[in-house]
């Protein structure tokens, strides 16, 4: 039976290797890097962050399988052979992201850090609130977790649109798309919500010229960014100085182009920045295998692995 190799960084390969052995008694699974055995027995890879040139050595491999959303870790191997990558898509995955870009852009709306101030003063004042119907949220991409945050978002009242590579439609959500209609997205838009992948045209994107397109004078008072896209899509020094300059009034990051985020980086102490550690859509990892799993599974009775990575759209 052909071998899933299971390449997992910074992680415990025998607790994965639990997980997927559980699910499926009878498959024969390679944990690197120290059970890896004969490299032409593999013939798909589950990873998260495979090392470069890890992933050549198997000549016979069908397919490989992300343990995320993103794929800018497997993407970023120049040395990868032609094989379908797949995506995860999971509904548990969905629902983690989307209660974390509601969290965060109720923390702002509802002025959640002031409060929290003012606690530590006993201090009982209330301050103005707008309605959400009267605060626009912005999503950077329309994908699987876009769309379902900006669904929640709307479905709680919030103005959302979304902006996307291409052009699409969703009920209830203005939707702009490509180079050409960034500018007015932002113009229109008081929360920014990052969820966009890491590609070639996406790297550096949240930087001082974006802030400053955003709407600073909405029902909010102010710009707030939320990245839980990829850290390398940000620029970190931009961002500290766009909120001392009250370009933006309020950034949380879950992502960093470096992780983990150095002990160093202004961001942890600035108090404009709410810094979680790429916890956004921490996911189960039962149900990261099963969907693995079943991936494979569905391949091997003959139909088409679901979410494979288009390429040709700058990954
Ligand atoms: P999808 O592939 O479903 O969606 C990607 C979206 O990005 C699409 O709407 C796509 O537009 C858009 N996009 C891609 N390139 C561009 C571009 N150049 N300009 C404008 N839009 C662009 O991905 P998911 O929604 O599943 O995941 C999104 C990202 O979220 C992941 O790649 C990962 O980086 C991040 N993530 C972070 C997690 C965390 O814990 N912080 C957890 C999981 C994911 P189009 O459809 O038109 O091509
Ligand atoms: C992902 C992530 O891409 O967790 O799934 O960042």
């Amino acid at each position: 039976m052909p071998a899933i190799l299971i390449a997992i960084l910074d992680s415990n390969p025998d607790a994965w290797g639990e997980e997927f052995r559980t699910l499926a008694p009878t498959r024969d699974f390679r944990l690197w890097p120290d059970c890896v055995g004969d490299p032409t027995d593999i013939a798909y890879a589950c990873v998260w962050e495979p090392p470069q040139g890890l992933l050549a050595k198997f000549t016979n491999l069908k397919a490989i399988l992300s343990l995320g959303a993103g794929v800018d870790h497997i993407t970023s191997d120049t040395s990868l052979p032609d094989v379908p990558i797949v995506r995860m898509v999971d509904p548990d995955m969905t629902m983690r992201m989307t209660e974390y870009v509601v969290l965060h852009v109720l923390i702002a709306h509802r002025r959640l850090r002031l409060y929290d101030a003012q606690q530590r003063q006993r201090l009982w004042r209330n301050h103005d609130e707008p309605a959400a119907n009267k605060v626009a949220v912005g999503v950077m991409a329309l994908g699987v977790l876009g769309r379902d945050a900006a669904d929640v978002l709307s479905r709680i009242g919030f103005r959302v649109a979304g902006w996307s590579r291409t052009a699409t439609r969703i009920p209830g959500i203005e939707t702009f798309h490509g180079d050409g209609d960034l500018d007015a997205f932002l113009a229109r838009t008081e929360i920014l919500v990052s969820l966009l992948p890491c590609t070639a045209r996406t790297e550096g994107i949240l930087n001082r010229a974006l802030f400053r397109k955003l709407k600073r004078d909405g029902a909010l008072g102010g710009a707030v960014l939320i990245n839980a896209g990829r850290g390398k899509l940000q620029i970190d020094a931009d961002i500290v100085d766009a909120l001392d300059e009250g370009i933006l009034s309020a950034a949380t990051l879950d992502v960093f182009a470096t992780e983990p985020l150095a002990g160093t980086s202004p961001l942890w102490a600035h108090p404009k920045i709410t810094v979680t550690p790429h916890n956004a859509a921490l996911s189960d990892a039962r149900s990261m295998a099963l969907n693995m799993l079943k991936q494979i599974e569905r391949f091997e009775r003959g139909l088409p692995f679901e979410n494979v990575v288009d390429r040709g759209a700058g990954y």
